[in-house]
């Protein structure tokens, strides 16, 4: 199977106190997107990976990590919230594209072994996300931050990226999504609410998403650990 690689990467540092987009932060020496790309560098992939950016920034994302990519990389305008990057990006892979690995570039420290476990669901399975089961107990609030309901935690996962799809299943999600309205914050919802089945395939701690300026302190420690 044809498989394609689409990096979000349209976001702004806001949380982090960036005011630049947030996949161009400094991880050690490489803008955070570089360090993202990299860990795809051994998965089976067509080239180019296409990175969508906030609007007018393509030359700059393009002067910032082509030079550091494993692979070529197209860079296309997003939206005004990750879906709407999502479904941009999806528009412009090529017809011949049957899998499509959906990656945050704010996941810069994903595992080779989970990009591959989830891809090999994805070809099996048709859709496929990394998560992790939750280990804190997860409380709903009400409207006024009053505790309203506690759901049973062993069947609780948090949600990570990659999230991987047969390209039909995902554009109709993504689609139906936009004529009907639905807002999500990830695309393997989409792709249930549109009627599919989505394996979840056990990520791991490290794949953590760099959000505040914590996360970033604690994504330099690990690349840290990891290069010594
Ligand atoms: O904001 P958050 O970190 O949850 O965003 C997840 C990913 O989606 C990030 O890599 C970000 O760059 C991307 N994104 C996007 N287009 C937007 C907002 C976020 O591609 N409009």
């Amino acid at each position: 199977m044809k498989a394609a690689l689409l990096i979000p990467a349209a976001g702004m540092g806001l949380r982090l106190g960036w005011d630049g987009p947030k996949a161009l932060v400094d991880l050690g020496g490489a803008p955070m997107l570089a360090v993202t790309l990299s860990r795809f560098a051994a998965a089976d992939l067509t080239p180019p990976a296409v990175v969508t950016v906030p609007p007018g920034q393509a030359a700059d994302f393009d002067r910032a990590v082509s030079a550091l990519s494993p692979f070529p990389c197209a860079f296309v305008e997003g939206g005004a919230e990750r879906q709407d990057s999502v479904l941009a990006g999806l528009e412009s892979l090529p017809d011949f594209t049957e899998l499509v690995v959906i990656h945050d570039a704010a996941r810069p420290l994903v595992s080779p072994d989970t990009v591959r476990a989830v891809m090999d669901a994805a070809r099996a399975h048709g859709a496929a996300t990394v998560a992790l089961p939750v280990t804190d107990t997860i409380l709903q609030a009400d409207g006024a931050e009053c505790l309203a309901e506690t759901p049973d935690r062993s069947r609780l996962w948090a949600c990570q990226t990659p999230q991987a799809f047969r390209l039909d299943i995902i554009l109709d999600a993504h689609r139906r999504a936009r004529r009907e309205g639905w807002r999500v914050t990830d695309d393997a919802t989409l792709a249930r609410r549109a009627g599919h089945s989505v394996r979840l395939v056990r990520g791991t701690q490290e794949n953590l998403k760099v959000t505040t300026p914590f996360d970033l302190r604690l994504a330099l420690r690990l690349r840290r650990e990891e290069r010594q």
